[in-house]
């Protein structure tokens, strides 16, 4: 039996590696600019919602959150999410947790599933434990994964963290028990977001793509159109849903973008308009 939702704690998750919200500024109504970077925010960019919730990064979490509920058709929103991205270190998981938090801050009963089995994060991000989770049932024959979710009463999040890493990713991830545990996770959860792997250096994302109800792919800005466009059709074989990409985390002085309030920005060769995307999370479609 899943816990309810406990109200919202005030430091329970103990063991958080990350700091805490002590002294954090808002780095709201900086002068002369739209532009909010990682750096001058005080809260790590990982829980920045949490922890530095009146945040322009915050907020952009949040516009995140109603664009991919607004990117769904009227009779369904989407309920498992996919996040991943060509390369590593694009920002997968930061977006893929901070979402999570907003969700949860909307009272939604949100789960966090970390599919990144190789290169697993999320329980290090929450301070949980990862001994047991996603490798440890889909190398079982339990039909049960529900007592592998953690709940953290600090984020009123379900996680499901990633288990000791296995020497098969790939062949776990693409088990008819994983199809079948996502499929029964879905019934216990309003939103069930997947911290995934790259698409280009292994075949999990592209198989979890194929799983799920919509994909996000999350760009930085250094990554070439090049790889974004393979990503993309990647995606497309895999008859995935893309919900939309994300421009994450992209330095206005190094990708010669400003922070004017609208541009152009291609990707695989299709024009895709972003509003500001300087340092922060958007959604570009
Ligand atoms: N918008 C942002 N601004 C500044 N730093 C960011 C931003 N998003 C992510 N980062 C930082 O970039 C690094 C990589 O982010 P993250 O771990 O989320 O990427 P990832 O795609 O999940 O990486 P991996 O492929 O290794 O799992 C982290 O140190 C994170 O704090
Ligand atoms: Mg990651």
């Amino acid at each position: 039996m899943l816990p309810d939702f406990a109200p919202a704690g005030n430091g329970a998750g103990g063991g958080n590696p990350f700091r805490d919200s002590a002294g954090a500024r808002s780095s709201k109504g900086g002068k002369g600019s739209g532009i909010v970077r990682a750096d001058r925010v005080t809260a790590a960019v990982e829980l920045v919602t949490h922890f530095d919730r009146t945040s322009q990064l915050s907020e952009a979490y949040r516009d995140l959150r109603a664009s991919i509920l607004l990117s769904a058709s009227a009779d369904r929103s989407p309920k498992s999410l996919l996040f991943t991205s060509s390369l590593k270190g694009e920002g997968k998981t930061a977006t893929c947790v901070n979402l999570a938090i907003t969700m949860a801050q909307a009272n939604e009963k949100v789960l966090v599933v970390d599919c990144d089995l190789g290169n697993p994060h999320i329980h290090r991000i929450f301070g949980l434990t990862s001994a047991n989770g996603v490798s440890t049932f889909l190398s079982g024959t339990s039909t049960n994964s529900l007592p592998l979710i953690q709940f953290s009463p600090e984020y009123r999040l379900f996680v499901f963290p990633a288990g000791r890493i296995p020497p098969n990713p790939p062949e776990l991830i693409g088990s008819m028990r994983m199809r079948k545990c996502l499929a029964a996770l879905a019934q216990h959860f309003d939103h069930i977001l997947i911290d995934g792997p790259p698409l280009l250096s292994s075949v999990d994302a592209r198989i979890l793509a194929s799983f799920v109800d919509g994909v996000v792919l999350v760009i930085k800005g250094k990554t070439t159109k090049k790889a974004v466009g393979r990503s993309r059709r990647l995606l497309r074989d895999a008859h995935a849903r893309i919900l939309g990409t994300m421009l994450n985390n992209v330095d206005p002085r190094v990708s010669g973008l400003n922070d004017s309030s609208k541009h152009h920005w291609t990707a695989a060769g299709d024009a895709a308009k972003s509003s500001d995307t300087a340092g922060r999370p958007c959604i570009v479609h």
